[in-house]
């Protein structure tokens, strides 16, 4: 089964280093940041660990649990952890999945096997709390991630689900963003965008963002 924006996340449990994750239990009302990476005792992968448990705090921000997932089983990803604290100088404080038996990888796709056959890829599934999948995207093994455009999709997605917009290339919070195509009565635009907006086409309307 694909994994496509729009599907329910799929459903798991799974051992992690904070014990047993039932999947869908574990992310309750929040959102959620599923990420893989290929193996432990990796260079990039002990860099992307470590970056985000150094950024954590914005991911809480915004309502957002992160928990990690690779091949390898849990004692591995313990003995692990303590090379992730002391080279990128941070604390560990979010679950990594053991999958030895490959169960999330497949759920998920997570293995390529024209990249290769039994690692997996650097795949990442922003979930909401339907458990609705609302961002994927993969990279690979010798490219990390870039974790703070994670955390802009996720300000995207949150902004774009209460107002009637949505947001431009690079856009970053606080910045202008487009009315919805869809939105075309003056009254409901003057009512919804009350700081104005500038029109450069028809279809292409910039206005301040909403909730700033
Ligand atoms: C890494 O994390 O450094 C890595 C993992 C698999 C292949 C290449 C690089």
């Amino acid at each position: 089964m694909t994994v496509h924006i729009g599907s329910i996340a799929p459903d798991f449990t799974q051992e992690s280093t904070e014990g047993t994750i039932k999947f869908h239990d574990w992310i309750g009302n929040s959102w959620a940041v599923l990420f893989s990476h290929p193996k432990d005792f990796t260079p990039v992968c002990t860099t992307e660990l470590g970056m985000v448990a150094k950024i954590k705090s914005e991911f809480d921000k915004r309502g957002v649990k992160v928990i990690a997932v690779s091949v390898d089983d849990v004692p591995s990803h313990k003995r692990w952890l303590s090379d992730i604290e002391e080279t990128q100088k941070t604390k560990m404080n979010y679950p990594i999945l053991g999958d030895s038996d490959r169960k999330v990888a497949k759920l998920y796709d997570m293995i390529h096997p024209e990249a290769n056959d039994t690692l997996t890829v650097r795949s990442v599934f922003v979930i909401d709390p339907n458990k609705k999948v609302r961002l994927t995207f993969t990279y690979p093994a010798a490219t990390g991630r870039n974790f703070d455009e994670i955390l802009r999709v996720i300000d995207s997605l949150q902004l774009t689900d209460k107002h009637s917009v949505a947001t431009p290339a690079n856009w970053k919070d606080g910045g202008e963003c487009v009315i919805l195509p869809s939105i075309t009565d003056p009254k409901v635009i003057a009512e919804k965008f009350p700081k104005g907006h500038k029109e450069l086409r028809p279809y292409l309307r910039m206005t301040p963002q909403p909730n700033k």
